[in-house]
């Protein structure tokens, strides 16, 4: 089963609760909440009031996509404000296991996710207290990207390092995730796909576009 997440980040800010509805609606299995601070990433997004907001309206999954610098200080203000899953950075973080620790001891789900620049090695010793791997196929900071086709590879190394290890791990991938990279990035051993623009900002309606993404993955093996 491959879920697939739409990134608010692409959304009408003017009506973004219609828009988390419409994806809901539109059977969306999880919504994407980019948080940036213009420091890890060169963009501001979103707080926990908007998170709280949305949580108001909507019961799908909320993941937190933290992309901030020291995200620790703000796990416990996402959880009150309604996150199921929080993603922090491998880069943003000096002491990765006990922060995934933290999150998974606050009983919500733990998410660590990798810039394409950053190597799988960074994860090999975190294992054990992630949920769930999300590989950037962009560079963080904007929607609207071109997918960065030798990530690919990256994708398809992971899926057999944690096969080797026996882990169940899901594989989420964010980052220019359409029609047409979206099977590759199945097929290299995707089970999550986060999608911004290519839900929210391409010609149909949220409903259509999704349709669109998941008819595109129908031939996966
Ligand atoms: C980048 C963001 C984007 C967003 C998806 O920091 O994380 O990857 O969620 O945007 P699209 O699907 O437009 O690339």
């Amino acid at each position: 089963m491959i879920d697939i997440e739409a990134s608010v980040l692409s959304a009408d800010f003017v009506r973004l609760g219609e828009q988390a509805i419409e994806a809901e609606k539109a059977g969306i299995d999880g919504l994407q909440i980019d948080i940036m601070d213009g420091q890890f990433v060169p963009n501001i997004t979103f707080g926990p009031g908007i998170v709280n907001a949305l949580r108001k309206v909507v019961k799908v999954t909320l993941d937190i996509h933290l992309m901030i610098v020291d995200p620790e200080r703000f796990i416990q203000d996402f959880i009150d404000a309604g996150a199921d899953r929080i993603f922090v950075h491998q880069e943003s973080c000096i002491h990765l296991h006990r922060t995934l620790q933290d999150i998974q001891g606050r009983k919500i789900e733990a998410g660590v996710t990798i810039n394409p620049g950053t190597p799988l090695t960074a994860l090999e010793e975190v294992l054990d207290h992630t949920d769930i791997i999300q590989i950037m196929t962009v560079n963080p900071g904007f929607g609207g990207q071109k997918f960065i086709y030798g990530q690919l590879n990256k994708i398809s190394r992971l899926r057999e390092m944690l096969e080797k290890r026996g882990c169940k791990i899901p594989i989420a991938v964010d980052g220019g995730i359409d029609t047409k990279t979206a099977l590759l990035a199945v097929n290299a051993g995707a089970t999550v796909l986060v999608a911004g623009s290519s839900i929210y900002n391409s010609k149909g309606s949220v409903a259509e576009n999704l349709a669109k993404l998941r008819e595109s993955i129908k031939q996966h093996p």
